[in-house]
């Protein structure tokens, strides 16, 4: 193009910053549209599922994820990427992966390659080296080898990517769901170690570079829960009490405790060969229905820090969004806690959400008949932490609810020993069979005190009883924002303490 003069030059850059402007102004908007989480990350536009190559280097955490920039429903899968530096306030950044000759980009891992083991590090530059599943769909019927793990790696801190010329590192023996491989550093064994979902167990592979690997060990086909295929696994140790403890997660799809797909784990051992746990039962690091394929950044030290997909393959696709489709569970903190003789996995929302802290209001002492917290609070408007404790074991339930007379209701049932969230009236409920239900968790503890931190926003609660030893995490659209809150008992006794933290906006600075 031939630009003739200077007042033409004036007005393309006009024109460009008001365009520029507007794309800015539309973004800001689509961040306040009906539904969007406030304090969960969610991308601006489409679709995202699972959280992808989490790392934390240089002060910054990095998560990517499952994205189909195209559309709004589960597509040709990329690597969207978002940024943080506390874990709560996000910025996307440019797509990470695209897809290429050898397939679409699934679910995988990164990690800090400090020793430059992998020999892509440049003028003292540390890698960060991705490892991905590359889903090939051109294969043709009746072939089984189509997912293929791969590596790429960034010089520039997560901005680019290059993809490693001899990919993949980790051909398919021939099994159909190959997939999710998840890696980390295992200093006593100098080595790396991938945690891959191979149908309905877990593989387990070792190596000294990232590119060539080496079989360890299986384990899984016989043990915990096979209502679905085997997804996303993660394999970290955790610190208790000067011992150390393995924890490995692995995602299931179907067959979670309250339908479709969920997150179970094992407490065990891990010789840099063999996972081998302490008991053999089932147990779900989230029992709620939304918080499917979470796993933990790498290079945060002995800090381990979860997130998980808040949704759930039985409905991801159709839950009325339209701008976007789905967002992430707050961030977590986990650790072990031991109950009898039982090592169990806990989760905490990262101490890092006080940063998004407004009015706090402490109650002390509250007969709970009836207890109508939105009057004493002035009514709930967008996101809350709300932290109760109760000096014995009662039954009792926290409402949310809208002048519609939509409700969700979350409470502890003596008489069962259960925890519960029901969100069977909760607003727009159509969209699937079964969405409707009331869905419960065990209660783990033993002790005769109960504390709850629920984390409310605008379309999903997470219900952390006990210190995170029984968790639950589920989606829901009111047609009108909640805006009311009451705590119920049948037997009116005494609520030792509730604290209400009002939520700023992660969008709106
Ligand atoms: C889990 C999953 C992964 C796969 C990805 C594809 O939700 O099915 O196993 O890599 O999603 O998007």
């Amino acid at each position: 193009m031939k630009i003739r003069n200077s007042a033409t030059v004036v007005c393309i850059i006009t024109m460009q910053l008001f365009m520029g402007h507007l794309l800015a102004q539309t973004k800001r908007n689509f961040m306040n549209e009906q539904h969007r989480p406030q304090i969960h990350f969610s991308p601006a536009a489409h679709w995202m599922n699972d959280p992808n190559g989490m790392v934390f280097y240089k002060g910054v955490y990095h998560l990517f994820f499952q994205h189909n920039p195209g559309a709004s429903i589960w597509g040709p899968m990329h690597w969207g990427h978002a940024t943080s530096k506390d874990l709560i306030h996000w910025q996307e950044q440019p797509i990470a992966l695209y897809p290429d000759s050898l397939g679409t980009i699934f679910s995988g891992s990164a990690v800090a390659d400090i020793h430059n083991t992998s020999g892509f590090g440049r003028d003292g530059k540390v890698p960060l080296v991705a490892i991905f599943t590359h889903h090939n769909d051109h294969l043709g019927a009746g072939r089984n080898d189509f997912q293929n793990q791969s590596i790429a790696y960034s010089l520039d801190e997560g901005k680019s990517w290059t993809k490693y010329s001899g990919n993949p590192v980790l051909k398919n023996p021939g099994i159909k769901d190959f997939r999710d491989p998840k890696v980390m550093w295992h200093e006593a064994g100098k080595k790396w170690v991938m945690t891959l979902a191979t149908k309905d167990h877990i593989t387990f592979y070792s190596s000294k570079n990232l590119k060539s690997w080496q079989k360890e060990s299986e384990f899984g086909a016989a043990i915990g829960a096979h209502g679905g295929v085997w997804e996303c696994p993660d394999l970290f140790s955790l610190p208790y009490q000067g011992k150390t403890i393995w924890v490995l997660l692995v995602s299931i799809n179907p067959g979670g405790p309250n339908g479709g797909s969920a997150t179970q784990y094992f407490t065990g051992n891990f010789d840099g060969k063999t996972f081998t746990p302490f008991e053999t039962d089932t147990r779900w690091i989230d029992y709620g229905a939304d918080n499917y394929a979470g796993i933990t950044w790498s290079n945060t030290g002995s800090r381990k820090i979860f997130i998980g997909w808040m949704n759930n393959w039985q409905y991801a696709n159709i839950v009325p969004t339209e701008q976007w489709r789905s967002a992430n569970t707050i961030p977590r903190d986990l650790a072990i806690k031991k109950v009898g003789d039982h090592y169990y996995l806990a989760s905490q929302p990262v101490k890092e959400l006080s940063v998004i802290k407004e009015k706090t209001k402490v109650f002390e002492n509250i007969a709970i008949g009836n207890y109508d917290l939105g009057k004493s609070i002035g009514s709930l408007n967008g996101a809350a932490r709300i932290d109760i404790i109760a000096n014995q074991s009662e039954s009792f339930s926290f409402t949310l609810s809208n002048a519609a007379g939509e409700q969700v209701i979350a409470g502890y049932d003596k008489a069962i020993n259960q925890y519960y969230i029901d969100r069977s009236k909760s607003g727009k409920i159509d969209f699937e069979k079964g969405f409707a239900a009331k869905h419960t968790a065990p209660r783990l503890s033993p002790k005769n005190i109960t504390q709850l931190t629920l984390v409310i926003d605008d379309a999903s609660i997470e219900l952390f009883a006990d210190d995170g030893l029984t968790v639950m995490t589920e989606i829901f659209f009111p047609n009108k924002p909640y805006d009311q809150m009451h705590i119920q008992s049948a037997s009116n006794f005494l609520l030792k303490k509730i604290v209400y933290t009002e939520l700023k906006s992660i969008w709106h600075k």
